[in-house]
């Protein structure tokens, strides 16, 4: 995401380079960059420890908490041999202490590269806008792009290839979803999302991805029947019912969704060698049972772990590394 030449010009820092790249959701790459990722995360996999980033500095914004975003950001930024700081609202508070725009300027005076989780996802789009670094998403209300490279990443290192393939999401049509929709079209994979009467995914969201599907052969069904979309599916995915920033709904969320579950029930209509996927954290016994977290069909955690090789992936690129 860029700002305009106007602002870039009146804005740009002496020694600021060529254009800068961001990462704030899935088209910020192309088709070929994403499949391009994937090759260089198999390689980081591998090669777990380089100098790439000696001499940098990244920050990580987090306005909501987190587990597996800051560590991973964390340790990737550490095993690719540069520094890395995570600063809390008790910190920096973007937009509220200071403009996004203030904050963004002064930030990109000391820091590399940015991260941020924000609750309103304009508020990383003008961090990217007025930063002069590179900003990754690492979670808004919107979008979850760093967790949807990570799990079609997973799928394509299992499967060897992702076209073709389904998704099932069920549950929620938010953030972790709106990203999936945009990583599955972008690559060809077929997604069946199955969600209670208003809450299925963002209507501008589900068209993009309907269009771009038509050029790469990816199909998107949205159903309000679980077992519609899990059938015959390759994954089986979901998510929390109440996502950051709705604990007030979670009640009353619990009674809508209870038929969303993925259950030993449920996962007898996909295939038998179905992934199943969750972006963690997860509520066992709500939209998740522990017999199929801790089944063989299982990969959460290898999802979870890849997130630390895509993101270090993602890194390099946007450094031009
Ligand atoms: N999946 C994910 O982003 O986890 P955290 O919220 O713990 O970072
Ligand atoms: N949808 C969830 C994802 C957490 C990683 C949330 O936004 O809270």
């Amino acid at each position: 995401m860029s700002a305009s030449n106007a602002e870039r010009i009146d804005l740009r820092i002496p020694h600021s380079g060529g254009p800068k790249r961001d990462f704030v959701s899935i088209p910020d790459f192309s088709r070929e960059e994403i499949l391009d990722l994937f090759r260089k995360t198999e390689e980081l996999k591998k090669n777990r420890f380089q100098d790439a980033f000696k001499n940098k500095a990244v920050g990580l914004i987090f306005q909501k908490p987190s587990l597996r975003t800051r560590v991973s950001f964390q340790v990737g930024v550490w095993q690719l041999g540069g520094q890395c700081m995570s600063l809390s609202p008790a910190e920096v508070n973007i937009g509220v202490r200071e403009s996004i725009k203030d904050a963004a300027l002064t930030l990109s005076r000391y820091l590399d590269l940015i991260v941020a989780r924000v609750f309103k996802h304009k508020d990383v789009v003008e961090l990217a806008q007025y930063g002069h670094v590179p900003v990754i998403n690492g979670l808004s209300d919107l979008y979850h792009p760093c967790q949807a490279l990570a799990d079609i990443f997973t799928v394509h290192e299992k499967r060897g290839s992702v076209k073709g393939l389904t998704l099932a999401y069920v549950g929620d049509g938010n953030n972790v979803c709106h990203s999936l929709l945009q990583a599955t079209s972008a690559l060809g994979m077929h997604m069946r999302v199955a969600a209670p009467k208003g809450y299925a995914p963002q209507k501008d969201i589900l068209k993009d991805a309907q269009v771009l599907g038509r050029t790469t052969g990816s199909t998107i069904v949205v159903t309000q029947d679980p077992k519609e979309a899990a059938r015959a599916a390759d994954v089986l995915y979901t998510d929390v019912w109440a996502s950051m920033g709705q604990e007030k709904e979670a009640g009353r969320r619990a009674k809508i969704f209870k038929k969303y579950q993925i259950n030993k029930e449920l996962l007898g209509y996909a295939r038998k060698d179905v992934m199943v996927m969750h972006c963690l954290p997860a509520h066992r016994g709500s939209e998740i049972t522990d017999d199929v977290m801790d089944s063989p069909n299982s990969v959460v955690f290898d999802e979870a772990e890849n997130r630390l090789h895509v993101q270090k992936a993602i890194m390099m690129k946007l450094l031009g590394k």
